[in-house]
């Protein structure tokens, strides 16, 4: 007899719904034969029906209703990769309630709505994929909900922006601006419909919570997260970082404190050694380091974002959809959110850092007077720099940079010591302030 192909619902024909549909027709032979288990796609929600697209597609499949997905009895998977949280939290739910299971690849979602979403996929017991949600191709979901299961995770490092590594690597690399390298992020498919969210860290903060919520089994608001984005590096402070043998990445880090049992948990560019390998992953790539209490260090990399590696991550969970349908009884049914545990202050968190201040050329006793609040607030410096401001070396050479290496210390020290040497008048405001990353816990 032949077996019935499984009928999908695809739900955005974006740049990754269509690397999706793609690559379901150009490699249906050889994802039929590998997963045993025939398909083909019913209907496509998009926004336009009308508009013009790249990819050659069957125009009665089209539909500009999602919710013609849902109420469709043949199909038997949703794939929802429209975006945003309104529309697409509708669709998941609704599909979810119906017994449909999903695949999305939707970050924001999962971070807002994740703990809901879910409690309804244990309460419906229908599955809800979402490999695509996190590092573009790289199969780092599957591979915490399975390989690494048997470890309690110390730590998991890395970048996991795509956007904001080429931007930042452009800058550093080819002397490209940011405007330029932003626009060319874009171009290219990498940048997310509204590029604030990959700028200002929150695209990145929203992945890390769905890998918090899995390596720990937490809810966390997403209010928790200390998010700082990319918009405030600068060339100088690159120049700065090459001198004392760093360069600056947007890290995520999600760290685990036994004696308190509490998460660390920080989105922000940070100077990161060179001879470390994140800080040779450059482009749109992504590289997450994972550190368990059995399997040690890994580091899992590939490229973060684009049409084609997120359709393969798609597919892959397209493919568990299939096979966990056809044979229930081999699902996993992985249960996030099974424990809470407190998020740590970010005043608590400790860290050594760069601090780079501004101040006017030929003002005396500017050092001793930040060393004097450094010290007050038991704050130990590490080294200190100094070079005239590059936009001020033609001109009158009215501002020094002047650098400051300061040895591990609470962000709440800092914080206040810095309040204390920005009153004093003796610096510019806003001094430049970076996490080092020392990868040493
Ligand atoms: N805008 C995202 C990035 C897409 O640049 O990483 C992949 O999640």
């Amino acid at each position: 007899m032949i077996e019935k192909p499984l009928q999908l619902g695809l739900a955005g024909l974006g740049t990754v719904g269509t690397g999706v549909y793609e690559t379901l027709f150009r490699n249906h032979e050889l994802l039929e034969a590998r997963a045993k288990i025939p398909y083909a796609v019913k209907k496509v929600a998009v926004r336009d029906v009308e508009r013009v697209r790249e990819v050659d597609i069957d125009p009665a499949l089209l539909t500009n209703d999602w919710r013609e997905l849902v109420d469709d009895s043949e199909i038997d998977i949703i794939i929802e990769l429209i975006g945003g949280t309104t529309d697409a939290y509708q669709l998941v739910s609704s599909a979810l309630a119906a017994g449909k299971p999903v695949v999305t690849g939707n970050k924001a979602l999962l971070a807002e709505y994740g703990s809901e979403l879910f409690r309804l996929s244990a309460e419906k017991g229908v599955p809800l994929y979402f490999e695509a949600s996190c590092g573009g191709g790289i199969p780092i979901i599957q591979s915490l909900q399975n390989s690494l299961i048997c470890n309690n995770v110390e730590s998991i490092a890395g970048i996991i922006n795509g956007t904001s590594n080429y931007i930042l690597s452009s800058m550093e690399k080819k002397g490209m601006s940011f405007e330029e390298a932003l626009e060319r992020a874009k171009a290219k498919g990498f940048a997310e419909a509204d590029p604030s969210l990959d700028i200002n860290g929150w695209d990145a903060a929203h992945k890390a919570l769905i890998l918090a919520m899995l390596a720990y089994g937490t809810p966390i608001a997403p209010s928790r997260i200390s998010v700082y984005g990319i918009e405030r590096v600068t060339p100088t402070d690159f120049r700065f970082a090459h001198q004392l043998g760093y360069t600056i990445k947007l890290l995520v880090v999600i760290k685990h404190h036994e004696d308190t049992d509490a998460l660390e948990l920080r989105v922000q560019p940070s100077f990161v050694p060179r001879s470390h390998l994140l800080a040779n992953v450059n482009g749109v790539f992504n590289a997450i380091a994972v550190k368990g209490d059995i399997v040690g260090e890994t580091i899992f990399y590939g490229r973060g974002a684009g049409k084609n590696p997120t359709a393969s991550a798609v597919i892959g969970d397209i493919v568990l959809a299939m096979r966990d349908r056809r044979h229930p009884d081999f699902h996993t049914g992985f249960h996030p959110y099974t424990k809470t545990l407190e998020i740590m202050p970010q005043e608590d968190t400790v860290t050594p850092y760069y601090v780079r201040f501004l101040v006017p050329s030929r003002r005396s006793g500017v050092i001793a007077t930040i060393a004097t609040a450094l010290a007050r607030h038991n704050i130990s410096i590490s080294s200190t720099s100094s070079t005239a401001h590059e936009e001020d070396e033609a001109a009158e050479n009215t501002h020094n940079d002047l650098v400051f290496s300061l040895h591990a210390c609470s962000w709440g020290s800092l914080k206040a010591a810095l309040k204390e040497i920005v009153q004093s008048d003796c610096v510019a405001p806003h001094p430049a302030v970076f996490r080092i990353e020392t990868f040493n816990s």
